[in-house]
C-alpha cells in the first residue's frame, strides 16, 4: 500500500495565523500537526509517503520531514497548485500508488484510540486480498457538517452522502480512505463539483455503486479530532496534552514508531532524539530507544 498525506488547501478559518504558515505545520502541543496523519500511515505499515501541499508551503515540509531515510521510511513531495479537491490527489499522485493500493488521509485530521494499528493493518491487508475501499466513520453531534456514511449491518456502506440537511446517520466520513487500485481511474474520470472541486464523495459514491465500499466505526472511545479552527486546535493541543502527560507516552512519534516497526535502529533512534534533545519529545525518543536497546539485548 502506498499512502498520500494531503496537506494543501487554505486554512482561512485559521487566518491570520495561515497566512504565512501552513496550517499542517502547526504545533498540536509538541510537534507539528502533520506528524498526527504520518503516524496513521506508518502505523499502517506504509513506508512509501507522498506529501502534497501548495507551492508555497511544500519546501517547508521538505525542511521538516526530509527524505525520511532516518525514519526507514521514503518521503517525496508534490505541489497542488490549487486547492481543486481532495480527490486530486489520486490525480497528482498516480505515478507514485502505480499499481498498488492507496491510503489517503488529510494532513490536518488527528485520530487516537485503543487497537487502532491491528485496525489499520487488517484493512490494509484485506484490500490486498479483495477490491473495494474502506472509509472510517465517527458519530458526531452535527453529522449535516460532514459528509455523512450509512452502513448494513454487515458493515456495506449502501449511502453517502455530503453535507447533508437531513442526514440519514450521524456517521461523519473521517479523513483516512483506503482504495484499491481502482481509485486512480475513479479519480481521472470525475468532473468538477459545483464548487469546481473533485470530491471525495463523489470516489466514495462510485464504490458505493460498485457495492464494495466498506464502512470501519470508530466507536466512542476513539477520538477523531478537528484542527480546522482556533478552538477545536487549542482542545486538541489539550487532549494531547492531557493524555501525554497522564500516561508518560507519546503519540505520533515518528522515531518510536520506526523503531517498533524494527525499521531503523535503537542506536539510530537515540540519535534522532539527540539531536532534538533539548526538547520532552527529543527526550522521551532517546528514552525509548534506551529501553528498546536493553530489551533487545535480554531477549
Ligand atoms: P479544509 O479544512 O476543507 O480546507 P482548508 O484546510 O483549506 O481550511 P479552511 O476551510 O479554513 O479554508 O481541508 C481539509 C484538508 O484537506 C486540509 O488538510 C487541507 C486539505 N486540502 C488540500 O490539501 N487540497 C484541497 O484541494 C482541499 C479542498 C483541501
Amino acid at each position: 500500500m502506498k499512502g498520500i498525506v494531503l496537506a494543501g488547501g487554505s486554512g482561512t478559518r485559521l487566518h491570520p495565523v495561515t497566512r504565512a504558515v501552513s496550517k499542517q505545520l502547526l504545533p498540536v502541543y509538541d510537534k507539528p500537526m502533520i506528524y498526527y496523519p504520518i503516524s496513521v500511515l506508518m502505523l499502517t505499515g506504509v513506508r512509501e509517503i507522498l506529501i502534497i501541499s501548495t507551492p508555497n508551503d511544500l519546501p517547508a515540509f521538505q525542511r521538516l520531514l526530509g527524505d525520511g531515510s532516518e525514519l526507514g521510511v521514503e518521503f517525496s513531495y508534490a505541489e497542488q497548485a490549487a486547492p481543486n479537491g481532495l480527490a486530486e490527489a489520486f490525480i497528482i499522485g498516480a505515478d507514485h500508488v502505480g499499481d498498488d493500493t492507496a491510503a489517503l488521509v488529510l494532513g490536518d485530521n488527528i485520530f487516537h484510540g485503543q487497537q487502532f494499528s491491528t485496525m489499520l493493518t487488517d484493512e490494509a491487508h484485506r484490500l490486498d486480498q479483495e477490491k473495494g475501499c474502506v472509509l472510517f466513520g465517527y458519530p458526531v453531534r452535527d453529522p449535516e457538517r460532514y459528509g455523512v456514511g450509512e452502513a448494513d449491518e454487515t458493515g456495506r456502506l449502501i449511502s453517502i452522502e455530503e453535507k447533508p440537511a437531513n442526514p440519514r446517520s450521524n456517521r461523519a466520513i473521517t479523513g483516512l480512505y483506503f482504495y484499491d487500485n481502482d481509485v486512480l481511474d475513479i479519480a481521472r474520470r470525475l468532473n468538477p463539483s459545483a464548487r469546481g472541486e473533485l470530491e471525495i464523495t463523489d470516489v466514495n459514491r462510485a464504490y458505493v455503486e460498485r457495492g464494495d465500499a466498506r464502512l470501519i466505526d470508530l466507536g466512542r472511545g476513539f477520538a477523531w479530532l478537528d484542527t480546522g479552527t482556533h478552538e477545536s486546535l487549542i482542545e486538541a493541543s489539550q487532549y494531547v496534552q492531557v493524555l501525554e502527560h497522564r500516561q508518560g507516552v507519546r503519540f505520533a512519534c515518528l522515531e518510536e514508531i520506526a523503531l517498533v516497526h524494527r525499521w531503523i535502529a535503537p542506536e539510530q533512534a537515540y540519535e534522532l532524539g539527540k539531536q532534538q534533545g533539548k526538547s520532552g519529545y527529543g527526550l522521551y525518543v532517546m528514552d525509548v530507544a534506551t529501553r528498546i536497546q536493553l530489551e533487545g539485548t535480554n531477549v
